[in-house]
């Protein structure tokens, strides 16, 4: 048997090996899709920790990778490191993320703020952003008076301004054609009393708190795949419950694709 031959025919060996023993995991139960940890964060189906399970784990857009000092970041961003999980609700269906400043700001030294529309960023995410206020900060033109706040502390080019959401929560009026802007949404609750004053004031506090997001009821069919033992999955484009024969089970929503899998 030449060398070559039998590389191969240990190269299929191996693979064979490699798909026995992932059969076997997750048919003994000890599923590879166990919650993992970064920072305090327990990270679960519908997200999933890069390098440490399997992408079938989670939505591939909710996956996470932990960097230094158990920060979790979505992966799937434009640039790396930008949206930083806060924390995360199983319960609620939502979590909380900020978006790294320090690492986005690409202009006046003095204002922390970001450079680009932040929620546009996260418009191929299965997610709702609605529950939030929006910041709308304006530069680079003469901010009218009466719909804008300077930063304070002031940047150091004095065109930068926000536009802030009214007492009642409405939307701030249309920003100047001359004038660029990104929005910020921040958490309702980040806001204390002052509420034309505050967001000038306290802009990179309401940006550092982050803001929620919130992804679709998917929970209850993983809760219920899990009361029966199942392991939750995300396989084609679907939810996927995985049960402890290693394959789809019974009335998931994954059924069609049972073919293909096995
Ligand atoms: C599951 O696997 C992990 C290692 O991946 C091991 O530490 C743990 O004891 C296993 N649990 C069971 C119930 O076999
Ligand atoms: C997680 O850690 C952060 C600080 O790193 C802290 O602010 C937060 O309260 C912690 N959350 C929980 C649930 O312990
Ligand atoms: C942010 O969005 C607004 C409104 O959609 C747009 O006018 C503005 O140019 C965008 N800003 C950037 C930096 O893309
Ligand atoms: C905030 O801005 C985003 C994008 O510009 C928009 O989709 C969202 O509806 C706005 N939210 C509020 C409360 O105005
Ligand atoms: C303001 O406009 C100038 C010139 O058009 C540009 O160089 C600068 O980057 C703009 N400022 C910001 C914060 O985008
Ligand atoms: C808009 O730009 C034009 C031309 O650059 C300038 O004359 C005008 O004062 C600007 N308006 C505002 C509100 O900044
Ligand atoms: C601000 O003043 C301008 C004219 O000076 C007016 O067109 C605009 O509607 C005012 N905006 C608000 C929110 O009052
Ligand atoms: C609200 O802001 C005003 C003026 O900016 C200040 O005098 C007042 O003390 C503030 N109130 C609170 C509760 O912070």
């Amino acid at each position: 048997m030449s060398f070559k031959l039998l590389s191969v025919v240990l190269a299929s060996l191996l693979r064979l090996a490699a798909a026995t023993t992932t059969t076997t995991s997750s048919g003994s139960g000890n599923s590879s899709c166990a919650p993992a940890t970064c920072g305090n964060l327990s990270i679960t189906y519908p997200f999933s920790l890069s390098g440490v399970q399997p992408l079938y784990c989670g939505n591939p857009a909710f996956q996470l990778t932990c960097a230094d000092a158990g920060r979790a970041y979505l992966t799937r961003t434009f640039r790396e490191r930008l949206y930083r999980v806060l924390s995360i609700s199983y319960e609620d269906n939502s979590f909380v993320i900020a978006v790294d400043v320090d690492s986005s700001y690409g202009g006046d030294e003095r204002c922390h703020i970001p450079d680009f529309n932040v929620s546009s960023g996260l418009s191929l995410l299965p997610v709702n952003v609605a529950a939030n206020a929006n910041l709308t900060f304006v530069y680079n033109c003469t901010l009218p008076r009466n719909a804008s706040v300077l930063l304070q502390p002031a940047c150091v080019s004095p065109t930068i301004g926000v536009y802030v959401p009214d007492g009642e929560g409405n939307a701030p009026p249309e920003v100047p054609r001359n004038c660029s802007s990104v929005s910020v949404p921040v958490r309702r609750s980040s806001f204390h009393n002052n509420v034309s004053d505050e967001p000038a004031r306290e802009y990179r506090r309401l940006i550092e708190e982050g803001f929620v997001l919130e992804w679709p009821p998917t929970a209850a069919e993983c809760g219920a795949c899990r009361r029966r033992g199942g392991e939750c999955r995300f396989v084609e484009l679907a939810f996927q419950c995985i049960c402890s024969d290693g394959r789809p089970c019974r009335n998931s929503r994954g059924k069609k694709n049972q073919n293909l899998l096995t």
